[in-house]
């Protein structure tokens, strides 16, 4: 049972965009870096500099707003990273989240058998050893004492502490079915083959949510189908293009071992077709085996029914990471300013890194001042810079470059009348909005109320 689905061997449409320009800009204006870089890096982790946290900080930002503060029936859940190890044993993840795994007996590299073609290997043609499953999971101690006994597990999907909760959850929440609990966390696997940036890491951030429903077939449809259609335009609401996303339901035999029916959102990244997300029906699997093993009572009582059932579950699973690649790719942009070609990363105001420049035109005439007083004034709301270095062209530039969706310039009128100029980083049109109107103006704007 594979942990994750295999590429799809189908060649893709060509996408103009690069992963190569993606992981420059990345690199050169603080998004992302590759981790431990100083000592030469660790094989596919990476740090997300001081404009990746925000843009990251958005993408969760905008999954827990839509997910828990605007509903009714969802709660949120914040649990350990580290599990106690029967957790593991129940779930069926020691048994079962695996990988298979074949070295080449030549050049001594690893692939995971379900993603090369053929019998032999790709990079050097030689002989492959027989398949041997691998577990996924990164093992560590518990205490001082380096044996069997205090080995645990640092959790490969964050699901498993909202099941664990679910007793403590329905005990101390007035809830009723159906309802869900949502958390966004760390979640580890020790993938085979990582790569293509933070497509596929070692280390990575899961937005999940546990989705129970009486234990009927018909529900289980409707809800299923609800949220694939949901999650589906949630990507496009934020700024992925909709022919960049498709739909694939899971053949049998590529089902996880706790799954009666998955349905991925994929994207079109420039190196082909890829998981986004996956919606899975994990039935009562999970509740399930957490009984059996923990001796508990994990049974919700339906008062209109007056019965007792361990409910369904409806699970749509997204990793942060991979939203957030997405989201650049699909607002990564080129186009000509003035006679001037500009890189300009056209990502939804909600999810850009930083929501306003403020910019003085001129470094006298108390314009710096001015422009300092008027980010203080905005700094309370959004996230904004100060920049007074170079042409106000080249600050556009630079700014448009990593997504930031307006310019507030201080010039010689607003000595004079306390007005402002607001620069669109699309349209790069401009208005005069009064100092006292800005905050209200870019609420406005940025839209998180939409
Ligand atoms: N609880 C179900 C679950 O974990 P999954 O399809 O294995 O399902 C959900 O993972 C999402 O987590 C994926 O759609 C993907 O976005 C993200 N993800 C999984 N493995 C990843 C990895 N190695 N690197 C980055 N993101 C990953």
């Amino acid at each position: 049972m594979s942990a994750e689905t295999a590429p799809q061997a189908v060649a893709a449409p060509q996408r103009a965009v690069t992963m190569e320009k993606i992981v420059n800009l990345c690199k050169r204006r603080g998004i992302v870096f590759p981790a431990s870089d100083i000592y030469g890096g660790l094989g596919s982790t990476f740090d997300y500099g001081p404009l990746g946290v925000e843009l990251k900080r958005n993408v969760k930002e905008a999954w827990w707003r839509d997910m828990v503060q605007r509903r009714t029936d969802v709660l949120g859940l914040d649990s350990a990273i580290l599990q106690h190890p029967r957790t593991w044993e129940a779930s069926g993840h020691l048994q079962n989240f695996t990988d298979p795994l074949v070295d080449c007996k030549n050049c001594k590299q690893r692939f995971r058998a379900d993603h090369i073609q053929g019998d032999r290997c790709p990079e050097c043609g030689g002989e492959l050893t027989e398949a041997r499953q691998f577990n996924l999971m990164f093992k560590t101690f518990m205490g001082p004492v380096e044996d069997t006994a205090s080995t645990i597990y640092l959790r490969p999907e964050t699901a498993q502490g909202i099941f664990a909760n679910f007793a403590n959850v329905i005990d101390t929440q007035r809830v009723k079915l159906p309802f869900g609990v949502a958390q966004t966390g760390k979640s580890f696997r020790n993938e085979i083959t990582p790569g293509n940036f933070i497509f596929r890491t070692r280390e990575f951030e899961q937005m999940e949510m546990e989705f129970f429903v009486k234990p009927d077939p018909a529900e289980e449809q409707s809800w299923f189908d609800y949220w694939v259609n949901e999650r589906f335009n949630w990507y496009v609401r934020y700024g992925v293009k909709q022919d960049h996303l498709r739909l694939r339901p899971h053949a049998k035999d590529e089902l996880s071992h706790y799954s009666r029916g998955t349905t991925d959102v994929e994207f079109l990244y420039p190196f082909g077709w890829g998981e986004l997300e996956g919606i899975a029906r994990r039935g009562s699997f999970d509740l399930d085996q957490h009984a059996k093993y923990s001796g508990k009572d994990l049974t919700y009582f339906d008062e209109e029914a007056k019965s007792r059932y361990r409910p369904w579950v409806i699970e749509p699973a997204a990793g942060v990471d991979r939203t957030m690649l997405a989201f650049l790719i699909d607002a990564y942009d080129e186009d000509v300013v003035e006679g001037e070609t500009r890189i300009v990363l056209r990502l939804d105001p909600r999810l850009a890194p930083v929501k306003a420049a403020i910019y003085p035109l001129l470094r006298k005439g108390g314009q710096p001042e001015k422009a300092h007083e008027v980010r203080a004034r905005l700094a309370p709301y959004f996230t904004t810079t100060y920049d007074q270095a170079g042409s106000i062209g080249r600050r556009y530039r630079r700014q448009d470059e990593v997504g930031t969706p307006f310019g507030v310039t201080i010039d010689h009128q607003t000595m004079e009348d306390d007005t402002v100029t607001l620069r669109d980083r699309d349209t790069t049109g401009q208005v005069r909005v009064p100092i006292a109107k800005l905050v209200e103006t870019l609420t406005e704007r940025i839209g998180w109320h939409r």
